[in-house]
C-alpha cells in the first residue's frame, strides 16, 4: 500500500487547530493529497503560517462555540462532504494539583476534551459515511504528564482516549471511522525549546530525540487513508518509547 497515492487521501479533509504545530504539518501534508483542504482556528484573521497554501480555506471557530463550528462545518461542506478530520485543537497545563487554579483546569478539561466532543458533533451531519476522525490524544494520558502538561493536561487526553473508544462504537453504524494519535514530547511550540526542559523530555524517550510535527502527521495521514480502513477505536503511540518509562 502506497499511502502517497491513496485515495481518501484526496478527499475533502479539514483539520481544526490546523494554525500552528502538528495541525500545520498535517495540513502541509493534506495538501499534496487534496484540492480540498480546510482549516479551523480560533484566530479572527487568516493565519500567515497557511500563507504557503492560497488554496486552504480558513475559518475562524472555537472549539468551545458549538454554534461556531456548526455553521464552519455547513460553509465547508457546500463543496462535498468531509471525509477526514483532525481534531488538533488543544492547550497544556503544567500546573500540578495543589498549585492549579480551577478555572485553568476547567479550561484545559473544556478546550482539549469538551473541544473534541463538539467538533465531532457539529461535523457529523456534514461527513461522508466512509469519514475518518483522528482524535489528538497524548502519552500524558498514561504517563500523568510531566515537564509540559501536568494531571489534568494528562487527564483530559486519557479522556480523549476514552472519547475515541465509545465514538468509534457509536459512529461505526455509519462506516465512520474514529481513531486518536497519542503523540510523545513534539517539537512545537507547545513544548517550547528550553533546553533543560528539552533534555529532561528527551532523555525519557527510548529513541533520544523529540517527536517532530512531521512524526505525528505521518500518523494522521496513515489514519486518515485506506491502509488503516479496519482500525477504529485505536490510539496511535507515536513517542519514542516515552510511554514505557
Ligand atoms: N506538542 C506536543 O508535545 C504534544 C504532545 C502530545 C499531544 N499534543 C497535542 O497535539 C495537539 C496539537 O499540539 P501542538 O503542539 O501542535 O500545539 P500548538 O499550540 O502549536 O497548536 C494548537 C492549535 O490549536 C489551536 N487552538 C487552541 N485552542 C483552541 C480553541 N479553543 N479552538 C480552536 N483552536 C484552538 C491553536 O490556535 C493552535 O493553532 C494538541 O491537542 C496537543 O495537546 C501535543
Amino acid at each position: 500500500m502506497n499511502i502517497s497515492s491513496d485515495e481518501s487521501l484526496a478527499r475533502p479533509s479539514v483539520v481544526i487547530g490546523g494554525g500552528s504545530g502538528i495541525g500545520l504539518t498535517v495540513v502541509s501534508k493534506a495538501v499534496e493529497h487534496s484540492k480540498s483542504v480546510s482549516v479551523m482556528d480560533l484566530h479572527a484573521q487568516r493565519p500567515a503560517s497557511l500563507s504557503p497554501f492560497p488554496d486552504v480555506e480558513y475559518v475562524q471557530a472555537d472549539v468551545l462555540d458549538l454554534e461556531a463550528l456548526s455553521a464552519g462545518f455547513a460553509a465547508l461542506a457546500e463543496r462535498g462532504p468531509i471525509a477526514n478530520v483532525f481534531v488538533s485543537a488543544g492547550i497544556t497545563l503544567p500546573a500540578p494539583i495543589d498549585q492549579v487554579d480551577p478555572s485553568d483546569a476547567q479550561r484545559c478539561l473544556m478546550i482539549n476534551l469538551m473541544g473534541s466532543i463538539n467538533t465531532i458533533k457539529a461535523v457529523l451531519p456534514h461527513l461522508a459515511n466512509d469519514a475518518s476522525i483522528v482524535l489528538a490524544a497524548s502519552a500524558a494520558a498514561y504517563t500523568g504528564g510531566g515537564y509540559v502538561g501536568g494531571s489534568i493536561y494528562g487527564a483530559s487526553k486519557a479522556g480523549v482516549i476514552g472519547l475515541t473508544r465509545g465514538t468509534a462504537r457509536e459512529l461505526a453504524g455509519r462506516g465512520i471511522r474514529v481513531n486518536c494519535v497519542a503523540p510523545g514530547a513534539t517539537s512545537t511550540g507547545m513544548v517550547g525549546d528550553d533546553p533543560a526542559i528539552v533534555a529532561r523530555l528527551t532523555e525519557g524517550t527510548l529513541l533520544k530525540r523529540l517527536a517532530t510535527p512531521d512524526d505525528i502527521a505521518n500518523g494522521v495521514a496513515f489514519l486518515w487513508s485506506s491502509a488503516a480502513s479496519y482500525m477504529t477505536g485505536a490510539t496511535l503511540d507515536i513517542n519514542g518509547g516515552s510511554h514505557l518509562g
